[in-house]
Order: structure tokens, then sequence, then C-alpha cells
């Protein structure tokens, strides 16, 4: 079949819609009845590889992410310009039709789900079972950030008068989820959005921005950009007509976008440097499992990662836990996506720097209890590391590495472990596993970071259920977290609204 231009007739339907659900409102829409994807639309399963190859770009009548490439500054204004002019009609449309829209974005994200999962395997390394809940996040995110924009919308007493543009410019380790969420949250709050997806990510950006160009959200309103020269970059983020900016990624690129514009309203989430701590009342077997799993899924490229585990007292001398944790690591299947048996892939690109350090060279006092080894030429491909003896003060203590490379650190109490964590200038996810509820507060009121988790690992934040966000160098304009009830409140601006007459 033709490809159609199915977002027109699709924001139509989403209105119709809109209108009819009068229920949305009060949050009692029935996903069941929101109207199913044309089986014929282009993206849909059958289209598989060759709709990721042909996809859509901008406004700019681009046909293929290679033709969303913006070369000029006057391109460059051109998409700015449309987006702004879009903006008034997106805010018009109001806030059950938007959300009717967004709603319909999990539905498409949905119908999209093999093939997200393909594009996130071979262009950025994920697994089918890390990427088969990064898209469950992206469709959650479309329904929970739809249900906030109506109670934004419903307040009493004051107007929310949201961004005209928002600028999203999301990392690569999660190449749907993240710019899906930031997207979407702006969108909901009704500004338009330029979205540049990473370079590596090129194309799973762009088939997540399709399902929601097919749900409805007018082009003019979500654009996709790829920049060719690095001053673009510079020009997209301190231009005037720019009034928000959504970014994920290092803490020294949100930095460095800061210095562009000072005056920029930015949400930044950054780094992390994650610990685990395990003390002598923690249930280890379970211990064991999800430190594995928080430090090497992904292999360890998300800043939610655990590389650290401070073992507290008498829990680093159980030989047990310590079999598990290497068992578990060294029986991972490390490979490449493509190969479903894969339970840990590839490192974005060949190991170098900083990484490469990290999976090579041990520090003062260290030794490995499991030492990482290259598999192939590429590079890319390591076997999970597990250090030992890694000093406070140290540089592994203190660095992101964002590989899969563990270091297992020692206290004598929770206080010193706690105290070894908050040395960290990042503070963005932290673990504890323990089964005594003294240590458990103690624990709470002290550690430094903005995602808490007790008896669990450090990484996938649930959408509404842990509001996803950091502290200290984790976080710039911090105060909101992702996924949580106030993050739309961080895309606009509160204006009282006229005496009612
Ligand atoms: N939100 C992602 C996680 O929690 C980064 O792992």
């Amino acid at each position: 079949p033709a490809p159609h231009r199915i977002q027109d007739r699709n924001v139509v339907d989403a209105v119709e819609v809109g209108a009819k659900l009068a229920g949305l409102a009060n949050g009692t829409l029935d996903f069941e009845n929101t109207p199913d994807t044309d089986p014929d639309l282009p993206g849909n399963r059958a289209w598989g590889r060759e709709i990721v190859n042909k996809m859509v770009g901008s406004t700019l009548g681009a046909d293929s992410v290679a033709a969303a490439l913006i070369h000029t500054e006057d391109e460059l204004n051109k998409v700015v310009e449309t987006a702004v002019a879009a903006s008034d009609s997106w805010v018009a449309m109001g806030a059950v039709a938007r959300a009717a829209i967004l709603h319909r974005a999990g539905v498409t994200l949905e119908a999209r789900r093999a093939e997200l999962l393909e594009v996130m395997g071979s262009e950025c390394g994920k697994t089918l079972d890390q990427g088969d809940p990064e898209v469950s996040e992206a469709i959650d995110f479309a329904h929970y950030y739809a249900q906030r924009g109506l109670e934004l919308d419903s307040v009493e007493g004051a107007t929310f008068v949201p961004s005209k543009l928002t600028v999203v410019t999301p990392p690569w380790n999660f190449p749907v989820a993240i710019p899906a969420g930031s997207t979407l949250s702006a969108l909901a709050a009704g500004s338009s959005v330029i979205i540049k997806p990473a370079g590596q990510a090129a194309r799973s950006g762009a088939v997540m921005i399709e399902a929601l160009w097919e749900a409805g959200v007018p082009r003019d309103v979500l654009q996709m950009v790829q920049l060719s020269e690095r001053d673009l970059g510079t020009e997209l983020v301190s231009h005037p007509a720019v009034d928000r900016l959504i970014l994920t990624g290092g803490y020294e690129t949100a930095e460095l976008f800061r210095s562009f514009r000072k005056d920029l309203p930015m949400l930044a989430e950054t780094s992390g440097k994650n610990a685990l701590i395990i003390t002598p009342n923690a249930d280890l077997d379970l211990a064991a499992k999800d430190l594995a799993a928080s430090a090497f899924g992904h292999a360890g490229q998300k800043c939610s990662a655990a590389s650290l585990v401070v073992l507290v007292g008498s829990a680093a001398e159980s030989k047990r836990f310590h079999n598990q944790l290497i068992d578990a690591a060294r029986s991972l299947k490390v490979g490449y996506p493509q190969d479903p048996q894969t339970q840990m892939g590839p490192v974005i690109e060949a190991a170098q720097g900083k990484l490469l350090r990290g999976l090579t060279v041990l520090g003062e006092g260290e030794k490995w209890v499991l030492e990482p080894k290259q598999l192939d030429d590429s590079g890319k491909l390591w076997s999970p590391g597990v250090r030992s003896g890694v000093k406070r003060g140290s540089e592994f203590h203190l660095t992101e590495y964002f590989g899969p490379i563990l270091g297992v650190m020692t206290a004598e109490t929770l206080e010193e472990a706690v105290a070894i964590v908050n040395d960290i200038d990042y503070g963005l996810t932290s673990g504890l596993h323990s089964l005594d509820s003294d240590e458990m507060a103690y624990w709470l009121e002290n550690i430094q970071a903005g995602n808490l988790y007790i008896n669990r690992g450090t990484t996938g934040a649930i959408v509404q259920r842990q509001p996803f966000g950091g502290w200290k160098k984790s976080a710039i304009g911090a105060g909101t977290k992702a996924g949580g009830p106030n993050y739309l409140v961080g895309m606009g601006s509160w204006e009282d609204a006229p005496l009612a007459k």
C-alpha cells in the first residue's frame, strides 16, 4: 500500500475521540476502545525494516533520517519558526484532544514494538530483555502524561501557560523511552517540540517519533532534526525562540548547554555513579541477583546502573554472596542483540579513554575478582568485570564509567558506607539491601540521591510508581521528576486566571 499522510486523518480522529470521551477528564478512558492502528499503515509489522530505512523526517519535507539533517542556520531557523507558529494551534486544540492523541500514541508505540526492538538492537546494542520493558516505559509515559496534562488544565483559579517551544536532546542509551518521555511530557503540557535524537540512536528516535505522528501529533508541532555541524547544536539550544530544554546526558554536556544561554529553563538529568549498600541483615541471595542486574544490564550503560557495591561488616565475608555474584556475572551470555539468547550486549563504541581504563587498569590495592575480557575485534564486546579493594577517594570510587564493571568496597558500619556513597559528586540512584527497619530509616534519612531503592536493584524506574530524577551533579533544574506528578509543571508557567465574571 502507498504510504498515507496518516497524521492528518488521525488528528481528526483523535479530536473526535477526545470530544466523545468525557470520561477521559476523570481518568476513566478505556484503552480497549481507543481506535486501533490500521494494519495497512506504514510502520506496522509487515513493513519492518523498509520503513525504518525510509523513515519520514521533519516538517521540511524530509523523507528519511538522512534528509532530516539540517545543514544551515537558515534551515534551522525555518524548523524553529514552523514549530513556534504551530504551538498556538496545539494549545487551542485543548487538553482533552491533546490527551486523546497522546493516549493513542500509547497504541501506535505498541503497534511498533517489534520494529522498535529491532532498531534499538541494531543501533544501540539493546538486548531484547532490556528493549522490551523500554518500549513499555515509552507507552506508560504516553498514557501517564496524557492524564497529567488534563490535570494541569483543570487547576482552578490559574492558567497554565506552556512553553511554546521545547528542545529535547535525549541520549543513545535509552533510545526510545527517554526521547519519548521527554517529548510526550512537553506535548502534554501544550508545547511544540524539536527533538534531536542522539546521533547513535537516530533511527530508534525516528521510529518512536513516527509513532507519535501516526497517533495524531501534527508534524509542525513535533519535529525531528539531525545537525550536520556541532555549531548548529549551539545555535539550536541558544536560539531565542526556544523557551525550554529537556536534556538527558552527561553533566559536562548539560553545563556546556547552560553556558550557551543562561536564562534558558532547563530540565537536565545527567550523570550518575551509583552504589548499592548491602548489610549483614540483607537477604544476600536477593542482593546478589539485584546487584548483578543493576551492574551489568545493558552492559552497565545506564545513568542508574550500580557500578559500586559497599559491603558492610560481615556481609563482606560471605562466600555464598561472593560466589553467587561472580557466578551471575560469569554466566551472562555476552553477544550481540541479534542473537535472542544474548543477555549482555556490546558497549556503544569501541572502549577507549576512561572506559578502557576502567576495563583494564587496576588502582592501588585493587584486584580483579572477575577480569573483563575483550571478546572480539570490534572493541565493543567485553565480558563483565568485578574488582575488589576499591579505596575511598580512588578514581574508581568517584568516576562514572558507563560500562560493565563493578567495584567492590567495604565499610565497618552502615554509617561509614553511607559516607562513602555521599562522597560521590553525583546522586542519581542509590540502593540498600537490608531487612532491618532501623537501617532502612538511617539510610533513607542520610543518603544523598534522587531515587532511593530498598531491597531492589537501582535500575528500571517505573513510570508513576518511581518518578525518576537526580540530586547533586546528577540533575540541573531539579525539583521535578520524570514520570512523576509534578513533571509537567516544569514545562511552562502559571498565570492567574482572569476573575470569573
Ligand atoms: N529510568 C532509567 C532507570 O531507571 C534510567 O534505569
